[in-house]
This record gives C-alpha cells, structure tokens and sequence, in this order.
C-alpha cells in the first residue's frame, strides 16, 4: 500500500481539513506528519464546524487510525483543549488517535520566545500564530528538544527544568512584556502532560511501514502550504517545517518510493495570512469582497487574511517540488457573479519578465494577469460535471493546461456534499 500525501499548494488555509475528512472515508490511516497548533484545519458537519489544530482530520471518521507523526510539534495543553472538545461530540478520541514518541514538544516558553522574537523584529515582524512553533523546531535542530517519549522518562522534570532555565535565560535579553503568566501556563502544561501520557505513544516509523505492510493505506495531511515552506516559501516569511511532499517522508519515517498519489489543494483564488509577498494581493473592494464572501478570517487566530488573484507561476512552483499527481480545487463558489476573474499567468521581476517564483522577497513583483469572463448561477448546487458553467469550465481548463495536471476534486462549498470528483 502506498502513502498519499494532501498539501496545500500555497500559502495555507486551502481547505485541507475538508478534503482529508472527505477523502478519510478512503483511507484507514489518516497522519499529520509536520507543524503543529499553528494549522486550523476546518471540518463542516451540517450547520456546525469544528476546527482542529493537532489532531488528523481523519478523527472524525468511524475506525480510522489517526497519527500525529514524529515531524509535528505538539502543544499538551491546545492537545487536551482540542482532545476535550471532540470527546464532547461523542467522539472516542481515544481509540483513534496515536501520537509519535519522536514528536518534539512546544513548553510554554517557547510561546513566550515566540512573541519576543515578532516583538523585536518590529515592522519585519512574520506575522507568526505566536504558537511556539518556530522556538519549538529551533531547539529540535539545535538538538535542545523535548520529545514526547521524553514524558515517559522519571528524569522528565529535570529536563524540562534545564531548557526552560536556557529560555528564561534568553528571554531576559529582551524587553517585552510577557502575554501571559508563565507559573499558572507551567501548571496547566504539567496537569495537561499527564491526560496526553493517557493516549497510544507509538514508534510512528514503525507504525506507518507496518500499517503499509498489512495493506492499509494512508493518507499524510499536510498544515501550511508550499510557498509557507521553510525552504521554499518566502523565506524569512515563512513557517519552519518542510511542508512539501518530502516532508511527509522525513515526518513519518516512511521511504519516498512508497508515495503514491500526491493530491495538492489550492483555492481558486488566493489567500495569505501574516507578512511576505504576495504578488496577486488585491488592496481593493474586489480584495474585500472575496475575503467577505469567502470568510476568509483565520480559523487559528481570527485576522483577516488577505485576498487576491490565483497566482500560476506559484501554483506550478508547488506542484514541481511536491509532484502533484491531482489537483484538488477549492471555494470556487466564491468567485460565482463575478463579471471578470483574473488570473496571473506571469510575472514581471524588476521590470522584467520573468515565470519563476524570485528568490527576492523584496523584489517588485507585477503579476501579468490573463482575464476570464466570469459565470453566473451557484457552484454551490453543481453535483455533475454537466451542471457546471461554461465560462466556469474554461477557466479550470487554462489551469489544467497551464500547471500540466488534472483537476480531479472541486470542491464548491463546505459541506461533504458539496464534492464533485471528477474522472
Ligand atoms: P493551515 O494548516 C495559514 C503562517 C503565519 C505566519 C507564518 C509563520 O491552517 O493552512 P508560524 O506560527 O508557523 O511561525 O507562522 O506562517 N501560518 C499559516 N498561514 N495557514 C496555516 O496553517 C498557517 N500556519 C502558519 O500566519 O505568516
Ligand atoms: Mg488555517
């Protein structure tokens, strides 16, 4: 059996959480193999919607086996937080969900390193969830870390005590105000290590290549997207893991050649959340409109995101360092009554023309943009391939052309109905 591997193609927020629990229904084995409480990852049931931060979005799929790999960065008290509120909907959470002995842990200073470090960058601030998520994946590089094995070990306090002296110690460098009272937070995270100590803790490398080998297949749920990549993306702008499709190798231990569809998820237009470029922004009543209609406001942090044009040279940036096999389109139903929709099919770099993502994240970027007559009627009702608007049907067209791989999901509203696959 193989791994598959959803991501997201741009700069998160695509709507991952929808298509993993569609998608869920085919896959045993559900796995998020990078990031961690930074994500939000929605779930719509009916007229409800439930957010998950840690825990795969298979959760909430009847049998299905849910790992939180060894690449996540774990925060125990979001955990239990998140954990609790899915047990309230009657969920046995339980039984479904194991978590990697190697997964690194987030301690409450790393959340306060995290709001010192954005308040002393200023103007150049990255916009961080202010998560601990950046503090969290420097000391797993350093080789300064905490791991969730670590939890079974009697000597755990005393290493806890030893790098949080090493935080205490660099936060005392800077001048900021703490955003919240690190004893009561430390108390909590200690009582939370305990109802996390209650779940299945796995060697995660063991568990997906035996979990293969007996035939059931899994399905890797990328956070973030490929232009938030810690390589890739719009570095310093960017998150600090590996959210291509090679990190869901690194992030599970499981080998590259037993990938085996790699399905990228992308809006039909774009968002981004948090500072760095963003060539196809719209700063405009049309920016405006898609953000309103498409409730484009962060499920982790509530800010408005910002809005703009599908961005191509982006798109087919992210489908080369992933190998996308199918595209998987979503919210298409947001751009439905618009007269004209845009699409950048280039760029010009510093006056000149260029189709390459810059290295510079500091260049002037002008996107090109191709126009496309837009569609009337709702998406929202399509179910078959022949509901679809003509107009609507060109403009999946010039994208499937353009990036070279087929659209075989659209997704056109929130519900799980609201799915058209497509052969
Ligand atoms: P999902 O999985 C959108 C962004 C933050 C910030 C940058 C770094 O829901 O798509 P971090 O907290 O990782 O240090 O922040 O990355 N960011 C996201 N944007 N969706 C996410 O996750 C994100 N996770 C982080 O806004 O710009
Ligand atoms: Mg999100």
């Amino acid at each position: 059996m193989t791994l598959d591997v959803v991501l997201g193609l741009q700069w998160g927020d695509e709507g991952k959480g929808k298509i993993v629990d569609v998608l869920a229904a085919r896959y045993p084995v559900v796995a998020r193999f990078q990031g961690g409480p930074n994500a939000g990852h929605s779930i719509q049931f009916g007229s409800t919607s439930f957010v998950l931060h840690s825990v795969p979005s298979g959760v909430f799929r009847k049998d299905a086996i849910n790992i939180i790999g060894n690449g996540v960065v774990l925060d125990p008290t979001i955990f239990r937080e998140e954990c609790q509120a899915i047990e309230a909907l009657g969920v046995p959470v339980r039984e479904r969900v194991r978590i990697a002995k190697r997964a690194h842990l987030i301690l409450p200073t790393h959340k306060l390193l995290d709001a010192a470090d954005e308040a002393a960058l200023g103007k150049g601030k990255i916009g961080s969830t202010l998560k601990g998520i950046g503090p969290a994946y420097s000391d797993k590089t350093g080789r300064n870390g905490l791991r969730v094995g670590d939890l079974l070990d009697a000597g755990f306090r005393a290493k806890y005590d030893t790098l949080k002296q090493k935080h205490i110690a660099r936060l005392a460098q800077y001048k900021f105000e703490y955003p919240f009272d690190l004893a009561e937070a430390e108390a909590r995270w200690m009582q939370d290590i305990e109802y996390l100590k209650s779940f299945e803790i796995v060697d995660c490398e063991y568990e997906t290549n035996a979990l293969l080998d007996a035939g059931k297949a899994i399905l890797a749920e990328g956070a973030q997207g490929s232009m938030l990549d810690v390589d890739f993306g719009s570095y310093p702008f960017v998150t600090s893991s590996s959210t291509a499709c090679a990190g869901a190798c690194t992030g599970l231990g499981v080998a590259p050649r037993r990938i085996g569809k790699v399905y990228g998820v992308f809006k039909a237009y774009c968002t981004r959340v948090g500072s760095g470029p963003f060539p196809t922004e719209l700063n405009d009543a049309t920016g405006e409109e898609l953000r309103q209609r498409g409730h484009e406001f962060g499920a982790t942090t509530g800010r408005p995101r910002r809005t703009g044009w599908l961005d191509i040279p982006a798109l087919k940036f992210a489908v080369m360092i992933s190998g996308v096999t199918e595209l998987i389109m979503m919210k298409a139903d947001v751009l439905d009554g618009f007269d004209t929709v845009k699409v950048a099919c280039g760029y010009r770099v510093d006056g000149k023309r260029c189709d390459r993502v810059p290295y510079d994240v500091y260049a002037d970027i002008e996107p090109i943009y191709k126009e496309f007559k837009g569609w009337k009627g709702d998406l929202g009702q399509c179910r078959k391939e022949e509901d679809l608007p003509a107009e609507f049907k060109a403009y999946i067209a010039y994208i499937e052309q353009e990036v070279g791989v087929p659209i075989r999901i659209l997704s056109l509203g929130p519900d799980r109905a609201q799915t058209l696959i497509r052969e």
